[in-house]
Formats: C-alpha cells, structure tokens, sequence
C-alpha cells in the first residue's frame, strides 16, 4: 500500500532549548544534531539564528555537518531575523526558514499591537524574503489553536501567494482538546488543497499535545512539530518517542501513515538529550522513562515470563534499549571490546575521539569494578560535548568539614602553565567553587546544582549539572562526570567557564528583547 509520509520536525534545539535550564554549548548542539540525523528527523530546528551570536554560531556548524535531514531556522517575522535565519543555515545542503508571526485577537491586540491586516504585510514580507534565501519557506501562525479561522484562512492564502510551502498551526499555549485540533487541521488541510503542507506543533500544557498530533495527523497533517523528551517551553513540546511510536505500534490504525524515523536511536537519543542537559525524563514517562519496561508485580512477572505479549505493547530492542545484553566492561576489557561496544550503543568516533574516551575508560574501569552502558554513554557524551579546555582541573584536594572550616586547594592548567590557590566557603562545594573563581577571575554566580548517579551501586559515576551566570553574564551549564562527586562537581564548574569563554561575545542578546515580540 501506499503509504503517506508524515514529516517529523524536531524543534529540540529550539523550542526544547527553551526549557528552563535546557541551554546547550555549540559542541552540545553538533553532538544533538548529528543524532537527531541519524535517528532519521526530516528536519531539524537548529535554532533561533537572530536570538544570539552564539545561537547563529551553533547553527551555521550544524549547516555544515549535516547532509541527510533539512536544517532549519525559526525567524521572527522581520527582514534582520529572517537574513539571520537564510544566512545562518546558507551552507546547508537542505534548507529551511521558519517565519512566524501571531494570529490570535489576543496576541495581535494585546502583545504586536498590530491589526490584521499589518499582521498579513508583515507575514507576506517575511515569507517572500525568505524566498531570496531558501525555496523551503514554513510559516506559522503562532497561537493558531486560539486564532480565527475566517483570518487564519486570509493569511495562509497571502503567504501561499508570496511562496510558503508549509503552514504550521501551533497550539502555543497546549489549550486545545484532540477533537478541536483534529477540526482545526481538517477544515486547513481541505481549504489548502495540496497548495502547502499542513504541520502542527502542540504544546503540552494540558498533557495533550502527542494526543493533538495524533488526532492531526488522521486528519490532514502532514508534518508533526515535536522534541526528544518532551523538551520545550512550560510543560513542553509533543514528544517525538510518543508519536512515532504511536504510529509504529497502533500501524492498524495508522495504516496509511510511516515516518522515516529509525525507532533504534530512539533511546540513544532520549539519553543524549538527558546527559546534555541534565533533565532526565520523569522514570514513569511513555518509551523512555526508567520504568517505561520494568514489570514489578509478581503477576506481571510471571505473565512476561510465559509470554512477553501479556504485558508488553512495544518490544525495548524497538527503541534501540537492548535490556538482554549483559556484556558489562570492567579494568580488563581491551581496546577492541571498548569499540565493539561503543559502536553497539550507536556512536562512531574518530580515532583521536576513540583513544581520549578509552584512556577515560581505563582510569575510570580501575576505580569502578562494572562499567555499564549508561556510564559509557555519559562518559562518551562528555567527551565528545566538551567545550574547547581553556582551564584545565590537575588536582583538588578538600579539608573536611564536619567542625572546622571547610576549605579547598585547587591547581589548574591554562596556557601550559600550572596555577594553584586555595580558599574557604561556607561549604565545600561553595569552597572549591570560591577557589576557581580566584584563579580565573571570573565571578561567577551558582544558580543550579544537580548531581545524579549514572548507574547503580556504592561505586556509581557521579553526573554533577552546574547552571552558573560569569560576570552576570547569561548562564551557562556545565557538566562533570566522576566517582567523587567533589571532582565531578569541580570539572562542571570549570567546564561550564570553558564554555562561557569559548562563547565570549557570542552571548549577549540571548533570546532577544521582549519588546521585539513579533
Ligand atoms: O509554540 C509556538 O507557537 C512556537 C512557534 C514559534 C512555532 O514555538
Ligand atoms: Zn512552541
């Protein structure tokens, strides 16, 4: 049979970045982009080129990186947002620019201050330059879930004109029930006849928003706006794990639709997305949870043993999480089984990537008995999402706590040089912390300290998440990843300096200023 093509977008870079604490160095970005390739996105929504130096920086490498998947990126409504956008993806091999304005009452009165008929100038001016860059114009008509349909017809008919190819309905505020959505995106998809293609991008403040996209997709869609995780603004985005493997599982239902997704990276892309930006999918969540394949009772137990169908509606390997491979790695595992292994949990690194990551290996497989796959993933991501080493951590040695002043003496590398210093805080984190400070001179400001352990046991590999803001900066996140928890939360603090050096000037006007809304 012939089956319709339902284009998957994913905006985690965008619009998931946009969740609180979700914001990514450039290497970060790459790392995200080449496994949202490899996962089989039709396109990815690199970013916001207009938003920051740094936001155009991080897309015009991923222009460059990726041939098998569009990349995109979202403009505002305004001929500097939409040049930023067609200069920012010009190296790609397939492009898009993503132009947006509101077409709610609400919005339009209330935040543009604009009339409808300046709204549909402004769309049909941003969609008809965008054509000067790309011949791949999307449009959207932000609050499209509570906007008239009488307008939302007026100006998808002048964007057509003026050269979109795609018409986006958001759902920005996630308000809509599925049967609302699946009217909406029916009577669009009939009024445009095949002119365009009709996307939707549900967002989940009601928990509805892969609901909404299913329902869109019986009736016209045929682009769905989603996230790795569910990432995005407030209660975010669709999650891309939940749509396409609704479609792929319910295929009785869904039988005229396919994705081109390859469903055995999504797992390895769920895990990415978690140990980059440190927010783990909650462990009850739909295909990626911690417990999305756990059967605790005995009842289950013993149903699953006599035949996985009584209890399992999708097969883990399906999703790329083979939960029978037992091959563990420990302090005699050699070089070749490192590889084998790494190339198993889906990553292909370069030589000189290959030897940093196994020297890494070594030391940690002599100090942690069982080196699992989470380890191995987070170990490899760090490696790999590490910002240029402007500073370097030699060496932290802590006097304790309990009654004296807590204290810590630092050395660190930069420019070939070691420099050491020591000093006191009000705990030992805050001390180790005081001491980098001093030795850089950059102040900087803890906004954020997670720490999760990446795999089971006493001995578990500690994934500290520091968000911190330098010399009242925007903030920027690190990562550290050690046994001792004290040196992983050293390494996050340094490696999130790092990034804020190597994107110095780049940070500036990050997501713009909130009177240029449009
Ligand atoms: O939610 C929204 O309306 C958006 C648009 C920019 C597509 O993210
Ligand atoms: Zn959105």
């Amino acid at each position: 049979m012939n089956q319709n093509i339902i284009k998957i977008f994913d905006t985690t870079l965008r619009d998931g970045e946009q969740s609180p604490g979700a914001s990514m160095n450039t290497e970060e970005k790459i790392q995200i982009a080449a496994q949202l390739e490899r996962l089989g996105v039709d396109i990815i929504e690199a970013g916001f080129a207009a938003a920051s130096p740094g936001d155009f920086d991080a897309i015009d490498k991923i222009a460059q990186r990726v041939t098998c998947s569009t990349v995109c990126s979202l403009a505002r409504a305004t001929d500097a947002d939409v040049k930023a956008a067609g200069e920012a993806i010009a190296k790609a091999k397939m492009k898009r620019i993503h132009t947006f304005i509101a077409t709610s009452k609400i919005h339009m009165e209330h935040k543009l201050k604009m009339t409808p008929d300046e709204v549909i100038k402004r769309a049909v001016r941003a969609v008809s330059y965008a054509r000067e860059f790309v011949e791949d114009v999307e449009f959207s008509c932000e609050d499209a879930g509570r906007s008239d349909m009488g307008f939302m017809k007026e100006i998808t008919d002048a964007v057509i004109a003026a050269g979109a190819t795609t018409i986006n309905l958001p759902d920005t505020v996630g308000f809509r029930l599925p049967f609302e959505i699946g009217a909406m995106v029916k009577e669009m998809s009939a009024y445009v006849k095949g002119r365009a293609i009709i996307s939707v991008h549900n967002h989940n403040d009601l928990g509805l928003g892969v609901a909404n996209s299913l329902e869109a997709v019986i009736n016209g869609a045929r682009q769905i706006e989603c996230t790795i995780n569910g990432l995005g603004e407030r209660a975010g985005n669709a999650a891309l794990e939940e749509i396409v493997m609704a479609l792929k599982t319910r295929s009785d239902v869904f039988s005229e639709y396919t994705t081109n997704i390859n469903t055995k990276e999504i797992y390895p892309s769920s895990r990415l997305i978690a140990n980059i930006t440190g927010i783990e999918p909650q462990p009850n969540k739909a295909i990626v949870g911690k417990n999305a394949f756990a059967h605790e009772s005995g009842i289950h137990q013993d149903g699953m043993l006599k035949n996985k169908s009584t209890y399992e509606i999708i097969s883990p390997a399906d999703i790329g999480l083979d939960l029978d491979d037992t091959l563990v790695l420990g302090k005699h595992s050699g070089r070749a089984a490192f590889k084998d292994k790494l190339g198993k949990l889906g990553f292909s690194l370069s030589e000189e990537e290959l030897n940093t990551s196994f020297e890494r290996f070594k030391i940690l497989a002599d100090r942690k008995k069982d080196v699992y796959d989470d380890d191995l993933r987070a170990l490899v991501t760090s490696e790999m999402t590490m910002a240029p080493k402007i500073y370097e951590l030699i060496s932290l040695q802590l006097m304790d706590c309990s009654n004296g002043v807590p204290s810590a003496a630092v050395s660190i590398k930069k420019d070939g040089k070691e420099i050491i210093d020591a000093g006191i805080g009000e705990g030992t984190i805050d001390a180790i912390f005081k001491t980098i400070d001093r030795i850089s001179g950059y102040e900087g400001q803890l906004l954020e300290y997670k720490v999760k352990s990446v795999s089971e046991g006493k001995d578990a590999l500690a994934n500290v998440t520091v968000k911190v803001s330098f010399n009242s900066e925007p903030a920027i996140i690190g990562h550290g990843l050690n046994i001792d928890t004290m040196l992983a939360s050293a390494r996050a603090y340094i490696g999130a300096l790092n990034s804020y050096l190597s994107m110095a000037g780049k940070l500036k006007s990050r997501h713009c200023d909130s009177s240029k809304t449009i």
